[in-house]
């Protein structure tokens, strides 16, 4: 029989005491930014310096950003349990990375690399600026953008997402959910395929049934990480 294992899938909030900006609480991201001026590809093929400026900025702000205690409980948990914790994150920071996880499915991209617009290859950029002529050091070309899922694009990694969920029903698996306010992907929809769930967000929120879940905690991640540690581990030694 296949072991247990963990599906964690965590949104803005995970990172917001490390000082990240979250999108949709107050004073947000998208309260400041519109969607429609940075985060589109109408956007970007109407003015993509300042799309790449908006990109550069939250990419410079992360330079100095540390994982706090919910990120080091995942990365603890990996590294005691391998591939056994399976690492899904909405987030385009690498504060996992920066915890020790080795295996994360940035399913939005990832801030610290960009990508080459003619053959797709992607590269580690760290926190330096993007200006769009950047060569590809694939095929050479000069055309470079962020590495960043935007709105109305494919999200080619969510076919793993969807396959890890399907296996959800199919395995002993527990889903922990943090930091997300699920109006992008259908959190509740995945926790009801769940034998066993967590969520952990600030507040209610109303795209989320928090019925369906088998622990709520309305607390920072980093206060409920504790619990969220011990109840995963109880699940793994079972
Ligand atoms: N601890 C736990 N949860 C928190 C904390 C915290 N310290 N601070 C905020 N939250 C919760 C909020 O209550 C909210 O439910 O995190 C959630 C953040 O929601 P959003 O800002 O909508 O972020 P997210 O769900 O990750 O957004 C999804 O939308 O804009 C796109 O691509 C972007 O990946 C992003 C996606």
């Amino acid at each position: 029989m296949e072991q247990r294992s963990i599906v964690f899938l965590t949104g803005a909030g995970i990172s917001a005491e490390s000082g990240i900006n979250t999108f949709r609480s107050a004073g947000g991201l998208w309260e400041t930014y519109s969607i429609d001026e940075v985060c589109t590809p109408e956007a970007f093929r109407r003015n993509r310096k300042f799309v790449l400026e908006f990109y550069n900025k939250r990419r410079a702000e992360l330079h100095d950003k540390l994982p706090n205690p919910a990120h080091r409980m995942i990365a603890a948990l990996e590294k005691d349990y391998g591939s056994r914790i399976i690492n899904i994150t909405q987030n385009i920071d690498d504060l996992f990375e920066k915890a020790g996880c080795s295996a994360v499915m940035h399913l939005h991209g990832e801030l610290t690399k960009a990508r080459c617009e003619f053959c797709g290859h992607t590269w580690h950029i760290g926190y330096k600026a993007i200006y769009g002529d950047e060569q590809c050091p694939d095929c050479g070309n000069h055309k470079t953008r962020h590495h960043v899922v935007m709105f109305h694009e494919e999200a080619p990694l969510y076919w793993l997402l969807y396959a890890t969920i399907d296996r959800l029903f199919a395995t002993e698996s527990m889903l922990v959910v943090i930091g997300t306010s699920g109006q992008v992907l259908p959190v509740e929809l995945f926790a009801r395929a769940a034998p066993v769930s967590i969520l952990n967000n600030l507040d209610p929120e109303p795209a989320i049934d928090d019925r369906v879940f088998t622990h709520v905690f309305y607390e920072k991640a980093g206060v409920a990480s504790a619990r969220i540690d011990t109840l995963c581990r109880e699940y793994l030694e079972l």
